[in-house]
């Protein structure tokens, strides 16, 4: 699967891996997850380099996952060290090693680096205003959908009074105003200002841009799939966009919130989490009609004013895909 190469990706919840090895598809890649007896993750391709049967299905034992096949051991660092059909005193060969991506546990979500592992970066593409202080509760779900399909409806502001006219959309303010828009290598940062179509002229970038000012973006996108969208200063919506296969996305959907009495927490969170998969529901109905899957491959699309957020992320997208 073609995706922009070294860049730390959301990839799992911690809580996801547990004692057994957990073999999930991501990059349209057979991946294997698991811990050594400190706890520690490791991830590595789900391939025994041997002759090929999948690691997920054996099991760890003294801190190295055991081929179900011929009881091969691999380490933490993807070495082979144990090979039992060549004895306890016999030479592994060199080079017999499965592949091991760097991985990190950070931010109640497991970060895989893809690409070169040499040019892991220490920073991880999330959201510092997140890092403390808040609780959050989970919707986790797939969908058969391309992931820039995926993440273009999370920045397209025209959608609203139709896709969710009965929740967050309800009040017909069909008319886009810019959206006014910030986008970089590192991101695509949004400002949104829908109004309901009285006639009146639209304001000009320069005006919004202004307006814009000091404010936090609507929405916050970063390379290459988590998204924030501001709610309050106290309440706000995360999204990290998992790509499992060309044909389908793993979507953590999360309410981060600082308010409310702690007895309220587990509640309220329950609440965010039904009124987030209602939503989320309405766009899936649509985003899995779109055609064709992959945005890059939509030449045909006919983009306007109101989707300057979508047209910036297929710019930058492209520039980060033919990145090696
Ligand atoms: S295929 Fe894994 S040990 Fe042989
Ligand atoms: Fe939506």
């Amino acid at each position: 699967m073609h995706v922009p190469l070294n860049h730390w990706y959301p990839v799992l919840e911690p809580r996801e891996v547990v004692r057994k090895p957990l073999t999930v598809e991501r990059f349209g890649e057979r991946l294997v997850f698991w811990r050594d007896s400190s706890g520690s993750l490791t991830a590595q391709r789900d391939r025994c380099p041997h002759l090929g049967a999948s690691l997920g299905a054996g099991q760890v034992i003294d801190d190295t996952i055991v081929c179900p096949f011929h009881g091969f051991r691999f380490g933490d660092d993807g070495q082979c060290r144990h090979a039992p059909a060549l004895g306890r005193a016999g030479r592994i060969p060199k080079g017999l090693a499965v592949q091991t991506f760097p991985v990190r546990e950070a931010h109640d979500l497991i970060w895989l680096w893809w690409g070169d592992s040499s040019r892991a970066t220490a920073e991880l593409p999330f959201f510092a205003q997140l890092a403390e202080g808040w609780r959050h509760y989970t919707v986790r779900t797939e969908w058969p959908v391309h992931y820039t399909r995926a993440i273009e409806n999370q920045l397209d502001v025209a959608h609203l009074p139709f896709v969710h006219r009965t929740t967050i959309g309800a009040g017909g303010r069909s008319l886009v105003e810019g959206p006014y828009v910030e986008a970089d290598e590192l991101g695509i940062r949004v400002w949104v200002t829908n109004q309901v179509d009285d006639g009146r002229t639209l304001r000009s970038q320069a005006e919004l841009g202004a307006a814009a000012q000091g404010r936090p973006p609507s929405l916050d996108l970063r390379f290459p799939g988590c998204w924030l969208l501001e709610i309050s200063p106290t309440f706000k919506n995360f999204l990290a966009f998992v790509p499992v296969n060309d044909h389908c996305t793993r979507y953590y959907l999360r309410s981060y919130f600082r308010f409310g009495p702690n007895w309220l927490a587990k509640p309220l969170g329950w609440l965010m989490s039904l009124s987030n998969r209602l939503i989320l529901n309405q766009d899936r109905r649509v985003v899995v009609t779109q055609t064709p899957a992959a945005s890059s491959d939509a030449q045909g699309d006919q983009l306007i004013a109101a989707d300057r957020a979508v047209a910036q992320f297929r710019r930058f997208h492209a520039t980060l895909l033919n990145r090696a």
